[in-house]
């Protein structure tokens, strides 16, 4: 499974927050033209600093995965890294992806999920369900902040499902893969 196709276009970045993923992309890729779309628009602000070294390359966006603002057939590709676990519905938001795409357009997806491992599981629940909390508690006194990562994590689809969910609304090409150590899994389709 490749991972990334060079001189990719024109890519949606799909829950851009501050920038980070379209910052990754574009350094990856120096020939691809990124839409960075959310619909925080505190969190895009803090994207312009981080992505004016790349002097037009990124273009910010305020609005809804829900409802994308873009004609059908817009995209070479789409990413979203760790955002797919905050939408409200992910098949309206996965159709939408699937819409804006050019035939041929990939859908890269990064989320972070409970390792399979037992005891790695479990290194990583302590972690992130008892220690990070604890620390949001005692560095920014509001541990359910803290708590809502770990929360979300546990409550989305396992990876099986979600690849699912990509072929019930047309993707092809379906494929994931776990990157060690089991903590992100990396989704891959295509708009035939
Ligand atoms: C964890 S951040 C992802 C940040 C970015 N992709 C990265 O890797 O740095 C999740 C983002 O999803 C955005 N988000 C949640 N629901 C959304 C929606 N319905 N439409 C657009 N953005 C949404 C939030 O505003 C937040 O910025």
């Amino acid at each position: 499974m490749a991972l990334w196709a060079p001189n990719s276009g024109l890519i949606l970045d799909l829950a851009a927050g501050t920038g980070d993923s379209t910052f990754a992309l574009l350094q990856t890729d120096p020939q691809a033209k990124v839409v960075a779309l959310d619909f925080c628009e505190p969190m895009l602000r803090r994207a312009i600093p981080k992505l004016s070294r790349f002097q037009g390359k990124a273009i910010l966006v305020q609005g809804d995965a829900m409802e994308l603002p873009f004609a059908s057939s817009s995209f070479d590709g789409a990413i979203s890294a760790f955002a797919m676990r905050n939408l409200s519905n992910l098949r309206i938001a996965l159709g939408e992806i699937f819409r804006v795409l050019k035939p041929e357009g990939f859908f890269l997806c990064l989320e972070i999920y409970t390792p399979n491992l037992k005891p790695l599981r479990l290194a990583f629940s302590l972690y992130f369900g008892r220690l990070v909390p604890l620390m949001g508690k005692i560095i920014a006194h509001d541990a359910d902040a803290y708590r809502y990562l770990p929360n979300s994590v546990a409550q989305f689809l396992p990876p099986e499902e979600f690849a699912h969910l990509m072929e019930e609304v047309g993707f092809q090409g379906v494929e994931f893969r776990r990157l060690f150590p089991g903590t992100a899994v990396l989704h891959r389709g295509f708009k035939p």
